[in-house]
């Protein structure tokens, strides 16, 4: 059972492909025949030794670490965290509704995005957030005319971009100039300004994210030091901030890469803001859950194409897009290794070429072998979708020798239950 938190994504997985591999004490192969494939796995102590790790690293500056939930917003996995005494960090209203109904505490919750509804600001007013991450002018003054309309005062960071290169997939690099997230360096002093005029809100805190799946430290030590520039200008000009929210963006190895120890990330921040009366905020997510989870499927068919081998799958880009969406590399391990490896492309059943979940890998498998996309419990369920009505898969916890199933397979009912053919005439 992993104690410590996966750092290679294949420590996750027990047993051995001779004997064939499971999660914690449960084999794959037996949750497959309960629950059916395509299915994520996750494991329980795997989960909490990467939030445990993160949240003792960082111990010293007593943070208040908010999960990003749209990493994975299963309600299981959200009240596990906030039983740990997790805060989180939404997008949305209907993340805010998850976390309530999951039991996470809104007064730990930050609300973050680019484009808040009217509604969701009140929703998020009501529900007593701990700050609103507000990332234009627009939606400052929408924001402040809102809290007045409820006879309140909304707590307030301005999502500053500080302008560095978090190095990472253009997709998920965040903190740049030109990028739609945050407002500009340049603006940030005349914006807490007038926020700090504005009747309806109370500023509380300096907030950035500059990216995901960030893997050197020194562009987290280079965003916090503006933010620290940022802090002290603002002292300069009487107005004073609560919290200091660095974001998440804190990578994992998919395969080689070498993402920063959790000690080092921490001594670069402890470093900074030991000792110092603003008190930290983190949304960390993929390194929470990246390496917890798994996409278990099945090969239906294998079939040539010229000089290449395909392994044909029953899970889809509809059930795991990042290899679609950025070119994302997932490592693929057989449950049981099944004859000799030969050298596969692993393709879902969907309609588009793209549907392709991993290339060139030598795996022994024949119909019918059980697969394991690993490194999937980050991005992975939350981003699955019904493109070509295929329900979304099941999802299990896996806590020692027994099995949580934490989301039923959809039913094909569930798929159109909204829809309505227009009644005749
Ligand atoms: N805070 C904010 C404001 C964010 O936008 C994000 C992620 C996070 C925190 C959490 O970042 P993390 O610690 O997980 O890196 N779908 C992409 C990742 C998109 C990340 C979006 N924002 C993927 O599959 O790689």
């Amino acid at each position: 059972m992993p104690v410590s938190p996966v750092q290679s994504p294949a420590e996750l997985l027990s047993g051995s492909a001779e004997t064939g591999h499971g999660i914690e004490q449960v084999s794959l192969s037996a949750i497959a025949t309960e629950y059916g494939t395509p299915c994520y796995v996750y494991s329980k102590a795997a989960l909490l030794a990467a939030w445990h790790e993160f949240r003792d690293a960082l111990a010293p500056l007593s943070p208040l670490l908010c999960f990003a939930v749209k990493a994975n917003p299963n309600l299981a996995i959200l009240n596990l965290l906030a039983g740990e005494g997790a805060g989180f960090d939404i997008v949305s209203g209907g993340e805010l509704a998850r976390v309530i109904a999951a039991g996470g505490d809104p007064a730990k919750t930050v609300f973050s995005g680019v484009g808040k509804s009217h509604h969701e600001m009140v929703q998020a007013l009501q529900a007593g957030v701990h700050c609103f991450n507000v990332e234009s002018p627009a939606e400052l003054h929408r924001l402040n005319a809102v809290a007045l309309n409820a006879g309140m005062r909304a707590p307030v960071s301005f999502r500053v971009n500080p302008d560095v290169d978090a190095r990472t997939h253009p997709y998920i690099a965040t903190g740049l100039k030109e990028s739609k997230f945050g407002v500009a360096w340049e603006q940030a002093i005349a914006l807490y300004e007038t926020a700090d005029r504005l009747p309806g809100l109370a500023v509380r805190g300096i907030d950035c994210h500059i990216g995901s799946q960030i893997t050197e430290l020194d562009p987290f030590a280079q965003a916090l030091d503006r933010l620290l520039e940022l802090a002290e200008a603002l002292i300069q000009r009487g107005i004073s901030v609560d919290h200091l929210d660095l974001g998440g963006g804190i990578g994992i190895r998919y395969r080689d890469e070498t993402p920063p120890a959790m000690n080092d990330y921490a001594a670069v921040l402890i470093g900074r803001l030991q000792g110092r009366r603003e008190k930290l905020l983190l949304e960390p997510g993929r390194r929470i859950v990246g390496n917890a989870g798994l996409l278990l499927a099945r090969v239906e068919y294998t079939k040539t194409a010229g000089a290449r081998e395909f392994a044909l799958i029953d899970a889809a880009m509809n059930d795991l897009m990042r290899p679609a969406l950025y070119q994302a590399w997932h490592e693929v391990r057989s449950v049981h290794n099944e004859g000799t490896p030969r050298r596969f492309d692993l393709a879902g059943p969907v309609c588009e070429s793209g549907d392709i979940l991993a290339r060139d890998r030598d795996l022994a498998l024949k119909e019918g072998s059980l697969i394991a996309f690993l490194s999937a419990g980050a991005y992975g369920s939350s981003m699955s979708s019904n493109y070509n009505t295929r329900p979304r898969p099941a999802e299990v916890l896996v806590d020692g020798t027994r099995t949580h199933l934490i989301r039923r397979r959809q039913q094909l009912e569930d798929l159109w239950k909204e829809e309505q053919i227009p009644s005749a005439g």
